[in-house]
């Protein structure tokens, strides 16, 4: 969206959310909702560019790039019309990385705290080296999943499942398997095999690293999981980065794009074949086991799940939950 009065409509858990480039070029959102009688503005799915402000195709009221009523025709301010109080209701938009995060209730958020900073805490330092903002989407795929969002969160969390649902990774990443996947130094990175340094089937790529990453990040993996949608998996040339985005209890569309440097991405030869054909397969075993946890938990003895030492870092999960839920909720069974 480079452009002055390009948008985008996205559905954001069941909200159709418009997210507009303004005039300064900063970025604005807002509920894809009239003030007038609640049409919506664009539909949804769509993008494009306004050329003359936000117009509603209803009765054309329109607002300014920056979320303002302009204009309401043939009604005379303050008869019906306080254009000021008119305004379209915000959304919060902050970004980093080159992502853009989003929030349904940005005055909330910001009286708890709940800053874009906040909730990625470390992680843009410990990914410091990564030309994030850099990198374009080369490839994209998209999942439609029959599984709980959270259940695909856990299961990245943990590599206890990695040595049983995934031979070919585990062939490549060694590490994966031993020890149930505890005991992985992801603030380091983790190893692959001998000879080999980055995701894909061979384990190596004509690819260049990406230039600033260290010595550990050019043959090592890292993993990110923001909360509370968007997974980044790093290797040495390419990102892939999923988002989640919940369509119900038991669907989830999942959007995983494949990042690569421009300056690989404009070469005749480039072709991200080989690192994409192999996180597909990675994908879709992740995908096939959590639409099987989904059926095994609708069965009427299943009340809990239990948390090997290995799965700790589900916690996070659990404890993100709790405190978005607020006071209410009870301790789950087998946390500690
Ligand atoms: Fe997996």
């Amino acid at each position: 969206m480079p452009e002055a009065g390009d948008y985008l409509a996205l559905d954001v858990a069941g909200e159709s959310v418009l997210l507009v480039r303004t005039r300064e070029l900063g970025l604005a959102a807002y509920y894809n909702v009239c003030r007038h009688r609640g049409s919506q503005l664009v539909a949804e799915g769509s993008h494009g560019r306004f050329t003359s402000g936000i117009r509603c195709p209803y009765h054309s009221w329109t607002y300014t790039l920056e979320g303002a009523l302009r204009t309401a025709p043939f009604l005379d301010e303050g008869a019906a019309v306080t254009k000021s109080e008119l305004s379209l209701h915000p959304i919060g938009v902050e970004s980093w990385g080159g992502f853009i995060f989003l929030n349904l209730t940005p005055a909330e958020a910001a009286g708890r705290g709940y800053t874009l900073a906040a909730q990625l805490a470390a992680v843009p330092e410990r990914l410091c080296r990564y030309p994030l903002d850099e990198l374009r989407t080369a490839r994209r795929i998209v999942y439609q999943v029959q599984a709980n969002w959270k259940v695909m969160l856990e299961n990245y969390n943990e590599c206890y499942h990695c040595g049983p649902v995934h031979p070919e990774l585990c062939r490549l990443v060694p590490a994966f398997r031993q020890l149930g996947g505890a005991d992985l130094d992801w603030e380091r990175g983790i190893p692959h095999r001998e000879g080999a340094w980055t995701f894909t089937q061979s384990g190596t790529s004509t690819r260049s690293p990406f230039a600033g990453l260290n010595d550990d990040e050019r043959v090592r993996h890292k993993g990110e999981l923001i909360y509370p949608n968007l997974l980044l998996s790093l290797s040495a040339e390419h990102v892939a980065a999923f988002t989640l985005w919940p369509r119900g209890p038991e669907q989830t569309t999942i959007v995983c794009e494949f990042l690569f440097h421009p300056g690989e991405i404009g070469k005749p030869e480039f072709d991200p074949s080989d690192a994409v054909e192999f996180w597909d397969l990675v994908n879709r075993q992740d995908w096939t086991i959590c639409e099987s946890v989904q059926r095994g938990m609708r069965s009427r003895v299943f009340q809990s799940g239990y948390y090997a030492p290995m799965e700790s870092a589900s916690l996070d999960i659990r404890r993100y939950m709790r405190e978005k839920l607020g006071e209410g909720v009870q301790s789950v069974k087998g946390e500690r």
